[in-house]
């Protein structure tokens, strides 16, 4: 069927059909308001109704918003790498061709702005939502940490915590698919609520090989499933450190021993980054190491590998529609 489409429209258009008389077509109206959805739908109906033969014209309109998921990277206890493995994730799946955001709900510790590049510079708003930072490469990232006056301590009660997330949260990200956020630690109200308000398709625990980690890990992984939020595996960070000068490799806290807590949960384990100073100084730069070459960021891409995978082959069923 030959139909004179306006050309702003034409690219939007699909499943042009003509039969018995019937003239059919699906428009994508994703982005526009009530005002151009109906302007729009009107000018492909008369264009239809003006091709020869058309009697009747029926035009179905879809959304077509990218779907977007949401993958929570959590510990039981603060100090373990949390951060610094939701960065390095981001970046590895970023890499990995993967259309990702960084959230750093870490209202009370923000670090993202140090590890991802974006210290002192504040996110603008459009429409009454927030636009997300260019993090290192390009990466979109919000943090409270760019929120909030430097250095000021924040004292977020529960309610105020949950609102301020839900800002981070629902703010323009654009075309990514796949939120990567940065929980506080810890297993209290705050991140139960936060948890079922926002429904992640899965988590990340991260733990030390120590014991101590080890039990506050397994709390985090009650609090999950308490959420209904799947665990999609652990990640041991610290396991081994990596002598700067010989290369040689011991352990100071053990290694191990996330693996061996994974197996005992009957938890995937997902992967384990060595304690290397060179991870220290290049998160403190800004420089995230998932972006460079060489046995940290491979083991970080591992990981982010994965991760995706798993997310491939989830069902629909915790698909949670992106909010434009
Ligand atoms: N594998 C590692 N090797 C060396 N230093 C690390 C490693 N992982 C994290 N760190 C450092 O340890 C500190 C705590 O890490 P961070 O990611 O902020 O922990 P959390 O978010 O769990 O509190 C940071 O200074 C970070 O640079
Ligand atoms: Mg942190």
């Amino acid at each position: 069927m030959r139909a004179a489409l306006p050309p702003a429209l034409a690219p939007r258009v699909t499943a042009l059909r003509l039969a018995e008389g019937t003239a059919s077509a699906v428009l994508d109206v994703a982005g526009f308001d009530a005002v151009e959805r109906e302007r729009s739908e009107a000018a492909l109906r008369d264009a239809l109704a003006a091709v020869p033969g058309v009697r009747d014209v029926r035009v179905a309109m879809v959304a077509d918003k990218p779907v977007r998921r949401i993958l929570a990277v959590g510990s039981g206890k603060g100090g373990v790498g949390k951060s610094t493995l939701a960065a390095n994730l981001a970046v590895a799946l970023a890499r990995a061709g993967r259309k990702v955001g960084l959230v750093d709900a870490d209202i009370y510790g923000p670090s993202q702005p140090r590890l991802m590049g974006t210290e002192g510079r504040k996110p603008q708003a459009r429409d009454s939502k927030m636009i997300p930072l260019a993090g290192y490469g390009g990466l979109p990232v919000l943090s409270m940490g760019n929120l909030i006056e430097d250095g000021r301590a924040i004292a977020w009660r529960g309610p105020m915590a949950s609102n301020a997330l839900g800002q981070l949260i629902d703010a323009d990200w654009g075309d990514a698919e796949l939120l990567v956020v940065d929980l506080p630690p810890g297993t209290g109200d705050v991140q139960l609520t936060m948890l079922q308000r926002h429904r992640p398709v899965g988590a990340v625990i991260v733990s030390t090989p120590q014991d101590l980690a080890l039990i506050d890990a397994a709390r985090a992984i009650q609090l999950f499933g308490q959420a209904g939020v799947p665990v999609i595996g652990m990640v041991e960070n610290m396991a081994g450190y990596i002598c700067p000068h010989c290369g040689e490799v011991s352990d100071p806290f053990g290694s191990g021993g996330a693996e061996a807590a994974a197996a005992e949960m009957g938890l995937p384990f997902l992967g384990r980054i060595p304690l290397d100073i060179t991870i220290r100084r290049e998160s403190d730069a800004g420089t995230p190491p998932a972006a460079g070459e060489g046995p940290v960021a491979d083991g970080f891409a591992a990981i982010a590998r994965r991760i995706a995978t798993w997310l491939d082959n989830q069902s629909g069923l915790n698909l949670q529609p992106g909010r434009q």
